[in-house]
């Protein structure tokens, strides 16, 4: 394949792997870039100089280019800068935050900057700050997510009329027929998170994969609007986060709730009860752990079946 998101990473597939907080450290990243598409090691679940072990084990692991997604909110945001920057890493995708703050650093060293966002507000901010191209992440994706609730289905379209820059659709896509799907609203390119943080590879606990493995339509809610949007797959953790919400408590209190670490015990501790198990809706349609290479491979069959399909279904 080619067009603008493989040439701007040089990549063989426009398909990437989304930073995800306790999934994607040197092993799923490398995978996915050993695959043709783009691994990113997610820097928001590790410290400065666990980021730089990773870094390097990913290094050696692949050849191919591959990223580092930075959420903006990180505490110790000045250190993985300059971490990405002596490192040698070549694209970071920034999340959860002004796009206006690190674009210009990191385009000054050198980096291709990609930032994510979940309105088109906020493309129109990421082409101010001169970014080389944006994720658009729709209401269906695992993780935090926008407050408007918008679907992938209107983002994108909405996203691509903002602006010209490469665009990269996310939520809700984890097959070849979903990514035809974004493609036919106007994206270049596809982030995929919860497909890949259910594969071998990923770091997540077997126990939280084999959970949303066997999740049903409808077993995910975006919860925690007042503190940050938060798609979780629904159990003892969020009917407590329900009634809290539901008797209007505090952003304070909810925060209290919420105490910290919790997305660790989940996802990578495997604590099923008392974790924070962030997920996308798109996981109810998978029941097989699979390595990274054969959900690639399914992907790119996936996609150019489905071409193939529309245009039978087309020709009347
Ligand atoms: C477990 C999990 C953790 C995530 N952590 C992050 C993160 O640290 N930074 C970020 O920008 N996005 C994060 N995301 C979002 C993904 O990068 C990606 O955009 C999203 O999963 C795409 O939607 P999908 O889940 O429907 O594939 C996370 C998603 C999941 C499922």
């Amino acid at each position: 394949m080619e067009n603008r998101i493989c040439n701007l990473f040089k990549i063989k597939y426009p398909v990437i792997q989304g930073g995800m907080v306790w999934c994607s450290g040197w092993r799923l990243a490398s995978a996915v870039s050993n695959a043709g598409g783009l691994g990113l090691l997610g820097a928001g679940s590790m410290h400065p100089e666990v980021l730089q072990e990773h870094i390097r084990k990913c290094q050696a692991a692949t050849d191919k280019p591959f990223g580092v997604n930075v959420p903006l909110m990180y505490p110790e945001i000045e250190k993985i800068m300059q971490i990405l920057v002596d490192e040698g890493v070549k694209i970071v995708f920034t999340s959860a935050g002004n796009p206006k703050t690190w674009t210009k650093f990191l385009k000054e060293h050198g980096f291709t900057v990609v930032h994510v966002v979940s309105s088109s507000k906020f493309a129109g901010k990421c082409e101010e700050a001169g970014v080389d191209a944006i994720v658009a992440e729709g209401f269906e994706a695992g993780g935090h997510n926008g407050r408007e609730e918008t679907t992938t289905m209107c983002l994108i379209p909405h996203v691509r009329r903002k602006t010209s820059l490469p665009l990269i659709a996310a939520g809700g896509i984890g097959t070849g027929a979903g990514m035809l799907a974004a493609f036919a609203l106007g994206a270049e390119g596809v982030q995929i998170g919860t497909r890949f943080a259910l594969t071998t590879e990923s770091s997540a606990h077997e126990a939280f994969k084999q959970l949303c493995l066997s999740l049903n339509e409808g077993d995910t809610k975006l919860l925690l609007k007042k503190v940050s949007p938060t798609r979780l797959v629904k159990g003892t953790f969020t009917t407590a986060v329900e009634e809290a919400e539901s008797r209007g408590a505090t952003v304070e209190e909810l925060r209290e709730l919420l105490g910290k670490g919790r997305a660790k015990k989940g996802i990578f501790e495997g604590n099923l009860e008392e974790g924070e198990l962030e997920i996308g809706q798109i996981a109810s349609l998978f029941r097989e752990e699979l390595s990274v290479a054969d959900v690639m491979k399914e992907i790119i069959s996936d996609f150019n079946q489905g071409m193939e399909q529309i245009r039978n279904l087309t020709s009347f």
